[in-house]
């Protein structure tokens, strides 16, 4: 069984999912934007829609309580009743992303500040500073007037704290911060000499002869240390964390039975760590938005999805915002075409999403969103929008069978926060981007329709083919030893370049790179050898792995098709136990070692130490999938991801290219009832869902 179907728990509890009948549909609903005599409308549209989950509250604090210790709750009440009344159930929020204005000029203190010492204003919203007591307060007891008051109303099915934590603000750095950051250190270290070893403080004369000397990385002259740096980010996560738990806690206490999440912004917020966080939501929730205007985002959108099942140990999750078309923040806005959305939707279900939601019911008419997308556009029903909102509302309801069944997936790609924040810190052989790297990868495996989980570096891998590590910059000894058990008893790792390198403490292992990785690899890295911009360096098979790889040529007349480069980044590799696969036919690295493979254990272990075209990444890939006896189908721009539950198994085809697409799949059409017996033909841009008997 892979890792991705072992049951979740979070914070000792068994995962409990929102008491809905079918899959969860619906959106942010901002009932406080308009006036009364909307709202039945608004209940009467979403039925029509089959919305059955709204979530309620996210930044009403200024209405829930106009004045410190004034609680105006009338409103809600009435919406909360209504919603109830057309049996529509409640996601409700906690208001806490948004304090007043009333609390920010109260509580000047609370307010958050920059690297460079700006105070942050109101009028906007996240203006607060994680580790502001005043802010503890007023948020523990507006969380606990609301748990008080709608703890036990039957409408109320989910607790939504907060609104993405982290967002906008990543981190604080005020005076309040740097003593909350100096215990968190204490904790961590215990004794100043253990922290000044760990932060390499001998370096430009660092040290520090007592606590108090301590400072956030606020705006330094030049580079700050690093690894102070990482353990600010680390703290940074934590300190929202703590937010987190104070309100979930209350909730937990005065409303006891009912599920508490945050919605997550998985692959898209680089300052929370979400392995951390995950352990303690009831339920895992994430927005995701396209970037419009990238080549091929439902490949990103692909990402995500898996990330946030990944986080939520395979159980179901939920998609907590999307958007029905265009958002409003990015350069430019372009909006979803006819079908976009559906396939959207339909594939966050297809990679274990049992809730569709969407940022937001209703268009609002001010502020900052005014020209975002939403389920109902300021133009209403008389749109392509609302069609086709309400058909998938009506997708959904025919889908519900898929609840609580569970992905497979033979791949997994290690995603680790604390190396991202590391190799994307300052002083190193290049400037570098986690994430281009893990999307690189990820894309491959889309391509050659290998549905893939992420793992923590020290997270159970034994259930998987294959196992893909792109730039583990920050290895600690125990990531290692359980990589290497992996590959002992059977695996098949790919790491790629720049892993291995630091510890815990942004410190460099010693001996030769790739530290403790080397003797699972079967290589030692002398010298890291970046490439200018725009330089390639060309690779020749060593001949001894095909197909795709063994006539991998140097000389582009002798193969035009093949893209055997790579650029950014090369290094001087020797061998230790490895074998060859491609080496480097001219640049700095000319005749050594590019891409090797060692047999370790019962596995193999492949070390590419560059960056491959993608057309070379996607064929060294497959060679490793191939080793591990992992199908890899050509690229066909189609997605098919399969979902098992007891007794059936759910095949979702997404066609994304422009003509119809053939597949040997068969089954029953869950949406038509048709039922394939051969083949089944998807036309462009469509979404078929099929049921099969498990086994069949
Ligand atoms: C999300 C946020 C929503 C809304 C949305 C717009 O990040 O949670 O409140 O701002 O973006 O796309």
């Amino acid at each position: 069984m892979p890792a991705s179907a072992s049951a979740a728990t979070t914070a000792g509890n068994a995962v409990r999912w929102p008491r809905l009948d079918s899959i969860a549909y619906g959106g942010d609903y901002t009932p406080e934007q308009w006036p009364e005599e909307i709202w039945a409308e608004d209940v009467r549209l979403m039925r029509e829609a089959g919305v059955n989950l709204v979530t309620v509250g996210v930044f009403s604090w200024a209405l829930l309580e106009p004045s410190e210790g004034t609680f105006d709750f009338g409103w809600l009440d009435r919406v909360i009743g209504l919603l109830h009344d057309g049996g529509i159930q409640v996601d409700l929020a906690t208001p806490t992303a948004a304090p007043p204005a009333w609390f920010l000029r109260a509580y000047p203190q609370a307010r958050p500040v920059t690297a460079e010492g700006h105070v942050l204003g109101g009028a906007s919203r996240q203006s607060y500073c994680p580790s502001s007591p005043a802010y503890a307060r007023a948020s523990a007891r507006i969380a606990e007037q609301l748990a008080t008051r709608y703890g036990q109303h039957p409408a109320l099915t989910l607790w939504h704290v907060h609104n993405e934590y982290g967002c906008h603000v990543p981190a604080c750095y005020c005076d309040q911060s740097a003593r909350a950051f100096r215990d968190w250190l204490r904790e961590r270290y215990g004794s100043l000499g253990d922290l000044n070893a760990a932060w390499g403080t001998a370096f430009w004369g660092q040290r520090y002869g007592t606590w108090d000397e301590i400072d956030v990385p606020r705006r330094a002259p030049t580079t700050v240390n690093p690894a102070l740096r990482l353990d600010f980010m680390r703290f940074s996560s934590d300190a929202f964390l703590d937010c987190f738990t104070r309100e979930r806690d209350i909730l937990h206490r005065l409303s006891s039975g009912i599920p508490v999440t945050t919605n997550f912004m998985a692959s898209s917020c680089k300052n929370i760590d979400y392995w951390r966080w995950a352990r303690e939501v009831d339920v895992v929730s994430n927005d995701h938005y396209l970037v419009a205007e990238q080549a091929a985002n439902h490949i990103d959108l692909a990402m995500a999805a898996d990330l946030t099942r990944s986080l939520a140990a395979g159980a179901p999750w939920l998609l907590m915002e999307h958007s029905t078309g265009a958002v409003n923040w990015q350069r430019r806005n372009i909006a979803k075409r006819p079908g976009e959305m559906r396939r959207n939707s339909l594939a966050h279900l297809a990679r274990g999403a049992d809730g569709i939601l969407f940022y937001q019911w209703r268009a609002s008419r001010s502020g900052a969103e005014k020209f975002h997308s939403a389920m109902l556009p300021h133009g209403g029903t008389a749109s392509r929008i609302w069609r086709e909102v309400v058909q998938l509302g009506r997708d959904l309801s025919a889908l519900g069978e898929l609840r609580a069944s569970w992905v497979a997936a033979g791949a997994a790609l290690v995603w680790d926060w604390e190396s991202y924040w590391a190799v994307e810190l300052e002083g190193h052989p290049a400037e570098f981007s986690y994430k281009e790297r893990i999307s690189a990868f990820y894309r491959q495996l889309w391509r050659g329709g290998v549905t893939c989980d992420f793992v923590h570096p020290e997270g159970d891998l034994s259930g998987y083919r294959v196992v893909l590590v792109p730039s583990l910059y920050l290895t600690t000894p125990r990531a290692a030893a359980n990589l290497g058990e992996y590959v002992a008893s059977g695996g098949t790792l790919v790491v790629s370049y720049f892993s291995g390198i630091v510890d815990a403490s942004d410190t460099v292992h010693p001996g030769s790179y790739p530290g403790p990785l080397g003797s699972l690899l079967g290589v030692t890295v002398e010298e890291f050898l970046p490439l200018r911009a725009g330089e390639q360096v060309r690779l020749r098979s060593a001949g001894v792995v095909g197909p795709g790889l063994a006539d991998a040529s140097a000389d582009a007349s002798a193969d035009a098709s093949a893209d055997n480069w790579a650029d950014a980044w090369a290094e001087m590799v020797h061998l230790a136990g490895a074998e060859t696969i491609l080496s480097y036919a001219d640049g700095p690295a000319a005749g050594a070692p590019a891409v090797t493979r060692h047999s370790f254990g019962s596995g193999q272990a492949w070390y590419i130490s560059t960056r491959l075209a993608e057309d070379l990444l996607g064929r060294v890939l497959s060679a490793a999938c191939a080793d591990a006896g992992l199908a890899v189908r050509a690229d066909g721009g189609v997605e098919v991801v399969l979902r098992r539950g007891d007794d059936h198994t759910f095949i979702t085809v997404i066609n994304h290219q422009d003509r119809t697409a053939e597949l040997p799949v068969t089954g029953v059409d869950l949406l038509t009832g048709t039922r394939y017996g051969t083949r089944l033909e998807v036309p462009a841009g469509e979404v078929r869902v099929l049921r099969q008997d498990s086994g069949s």
